[in-house]
Parts: structure tokens; C-alpha cells; sequence
């Protein structure tokens, strides 16, 4: 198959699923991260920290391939605490792996590729929402969706074979919702409902979460760039 895919954060959760999911489907996948431990003779690996900008700039992309998919899914929740209650702000590292990190990815294969390419941004219900004791995190996704937006557009002036989403994921069993879970009911309001969706059973494993996403990426299902993985039956 013509078509390479990249994936970030392919050691655990949603990229490693959707890793999954993609050879599955006979595509060959590139995991992009710290670390990885897929097996597949269509799989192989670039290390790379995402929050160092000089370990994002050396990601290579196949330029010759007929399609790129950049799947740019690593995230972190960062503190979650209140901004004036954090003694050691993590600001950086959060707006680095969330945010910059997608914003050079998806640079360097636009910038250098001769086909047509696909971009799914992993953003979060929290781009539109204001969650108190996530604000570096909403703000990350926040801007991940309107940097999506914008480059859909260029790439329309262009008239280039580009497609971009941004697209919420809902509400995964991954470890990130283990470390929400974990946070303290004192730095945490929204604690309670995040406990009740587990106990309640209501969470999205991430294989559902990728087969869905992998929906979205090749059948393209939805138009908008800004959207949600709950839109896709
Ligand atoms: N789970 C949810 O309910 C939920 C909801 C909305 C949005 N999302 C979004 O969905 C995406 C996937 O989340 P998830 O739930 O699967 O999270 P997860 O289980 O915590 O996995 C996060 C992935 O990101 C990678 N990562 C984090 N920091 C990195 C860094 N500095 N360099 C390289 N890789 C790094 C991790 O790699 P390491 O193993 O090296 O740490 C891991 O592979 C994220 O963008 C998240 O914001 C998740």
C-alpha cells in the first residue's frame, strides 16, 4: 500500500490502538515517541521526545510516499490543579507535547510531501469548554484546533489533496483518565464525574475509540475540521 502512517505516542492508549487498528487494516505504520513496543513487520519506530522541539524537528517523513496520515495523538493532562494553586507550573511541557509538537509535524509533511496527506490532530472536549484545574490543557487544545482550522484553509487556497481534522476523541479508558482519577477532590472539582463515568461503565476503550477514528482518516465521514469521534455511529 502507497500510504505511510505516522502516529504519535504509539506506546499506549488511543495511538497504540489505532497503531493496531491501522496494520490490521494492511497499512504500514511509523510510531512516533518515546517508546513502543508493537510488533508487526509493517511497524517501525521513531524515537522522539515531543516535548523537545530539536527531537521533533528530526522526524523524517517518506516525501515519495503516495499518501502520508499523520495522526498526531500524544497528549498530556499536565497539572491538574488550579493555575494560582501550582508551585511548579507545567506549562511548557504541556503546550510542547500537545500543541508545538503537532504544529511542527504537521509542517514538516505538509512542507515536504509530493501527495496527498491527512492530518487527524487529537484534540478534547476541553478545546470548548473551560474545565477548571485544566487550563494549560485546555488552552493546548484550544489552540491545536483553531492551528487545524487554519491550515485546512491555506491548503484550500493552495488546491492541495490535504485533509485536516481536529477531532475529539470522548471519553477513553486510558491511563491519562487513571491520572485524572488520581487527582485530589481539593485541586479537582470535576473529580465526581470523572469517577462516576468509570464506575458507571461509560468510558470508550480505545479499541472502539480507533476503529472509529480510523473511520473518520479513510472514509473521511466527517467535513467539518473541528469535530468529535461521537459523531461517527
Ligand atoms: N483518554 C481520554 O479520555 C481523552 C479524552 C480527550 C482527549 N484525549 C486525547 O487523546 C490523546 C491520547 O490520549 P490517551 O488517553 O491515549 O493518553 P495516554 O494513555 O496517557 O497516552 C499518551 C501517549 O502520549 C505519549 N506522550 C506523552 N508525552 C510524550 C512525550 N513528551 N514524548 C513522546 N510521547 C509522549 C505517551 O507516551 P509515553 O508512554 O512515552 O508516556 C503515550 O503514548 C491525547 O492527545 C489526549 O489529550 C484523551
Amino acid at each position: 500500500m502507497a500510504t505511510k502512517v505516522y502516529v504519535t505516542g504509539a506506546s499506549r492508549g488511543l495511538g497504540k490502538a489505532v497503531s493496531e487498528k491501522f496494520l490490521q487494516e494492511g497499512y504500514t505504520v511509523i510510531g512516533i515517541g518515546r517508546s513502543s513496543d508493537i510488533h508487526h513487520k509493517n511497524y517501525t519506530f521513531q524515537t522522539c521526545d515531543l516535548s523537545l522541539t530539536s527531537d521533533v524537528k528530526n522526524i523524517q517523513f517518506d516525501a515519495e510516499s503516495e499518501e502520508i496520515i499523520l495522526i498526531n495523538n500524544a497528549g498530556q493532562i499536565g497539572n491538574i490543579q488550579r493555575i494560582s494553586d501550582q508551585q511548579t507550573p507545567d506549562f511548557e511541557e504541556v503546550l510542547r507535547v500537545n500543541t508545538l509538537a503537532p504544529m511542527y509535524l504537521s509542517w514538516s509533511c505538509l512542507h515536504h510531501s509530493t501527495g496527498a496527506v491527512k492530518i487527524a490532530n487529537i484534540s478534547s472536549g476541553a478545546a470548548t469548554r473551560a474545565i477548571p484545574c485544566w487550563a494549560a490543557y485546555c488552552a493546548s487544545k484550544a489552540a491545536l484546533d483553531r492551528f487545524s482550522e487554519t491550515l485546512q484553509l491555506e491548503e484550500k487556497e493552495k488546491g492541495k489533496d490535504v485533509r485536516i481534522w481536529s477531532v475529539a476523541p470522548g471519553v477513553i479508558d486510558t491511563a491519562m483518565q487513571e491520572k485524572i482519577r488520581a487527582a485530589s477532590p481539593a485541586h479537582f472539582s470535576s473529580l465526581d464525574t470523572f469517577l462516576d463515568l468509570k464506575k458507571n461503565d461509560e468510558l470508550t476503550s480505545p479499541q472502539v475509540a480507533a476503529d472509529k477514528l480510523f473511520r473518520l482518516i479513510v472514509h473521511a465521514e466527517i467535513n467539518r475540521v473541528v469535530c468529535s469521534l461521537r459523531e461517527i455511529e
